[in-house]
């Protein structure tokens, strides 16, 4: 499922974030940046240790929650992996939402600082931090269509669902937002 806004575009697809041809890949990283399970686990494998060892070296550290940092990508075919740490859910009240669209926004400000035309996100804080699939579909649509609109890059954004209930969710928020 795609959708245009202006030059740019936001395009759905199901599938590993590890498997992605773009630019950039974006990893569900925790504060320490430690490595852990789900999409953190699937891209250190993927990339290898040097990976860890570069993010060790560069951010002793970690990075806060809202924020990212960039590293390379190890044995991965992109050009660089960004390492975003989106809030744990707690019930909504402790500014999760906003946290939330930071952590996205900064990966978007780092793309256009690397020059990326393209970017993969998967569904950040969705799994392991409890995030409920619906509200975060709908922020992480929202603040990246208006990164979009305003900077009009990275020419392709791509949202990775890992499963079909996840795609679900993305594509009924991406088409309440086109109408
Ligand atoms: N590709 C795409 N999406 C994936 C993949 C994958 N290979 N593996 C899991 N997912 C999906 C999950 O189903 C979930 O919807 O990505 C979403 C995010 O899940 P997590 O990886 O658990 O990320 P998050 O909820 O942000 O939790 C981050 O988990 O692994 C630890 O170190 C990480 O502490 C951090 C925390």
């Amino acid at each position: 499922m795609n959708e245009q806004f202006g030059s740019c575009r936001i395009e759905l697809a199901q599938g590993d974030i590890t498997a992605q041809q773009v630019d950039a890949i974006v990893n569900a990283a925790n504060s320490r940046l430690a490595g852990g399970g789900g999409v953190d686990g699937a891209i250190h494998r993927a990339a290898g240790p040097k990976l860890m060892e570069e993010t060790f070296t560069k951010f002793p550290d970690g990075c806060q929650t809202g924020s990212a940092v960039a590293t390379s990508a190890g044995r991965l075919s992109v050009k660089f992996i960004f390492h975003a740490v989106g809030p744990i859910w707690r019930g909504g009240v402790a500014g999760e939402a906003d946290l939330l669209a930071s952590a996205y926004r900064r990966c978007l400000e780092l793309a256009v600082d690397h020059s990326c035309r393209s970017i993969a996100f998967p569904a950040l804080s969705t799994g392991a931090y409890g995030y409920p699939m619906d509200l975060a579909a709908e922020r992480s649509l929202s603040t990246v269509r208006e990164f979009l609109l305003e900077q009009k890059q990275p020419e392709l954004v791509r949202f990775v669902l890992f499963d079909g209930g996840s795609f679900g969710a993305f594509a009924r928020a991406l088409e309440a937002m086109s109408e």
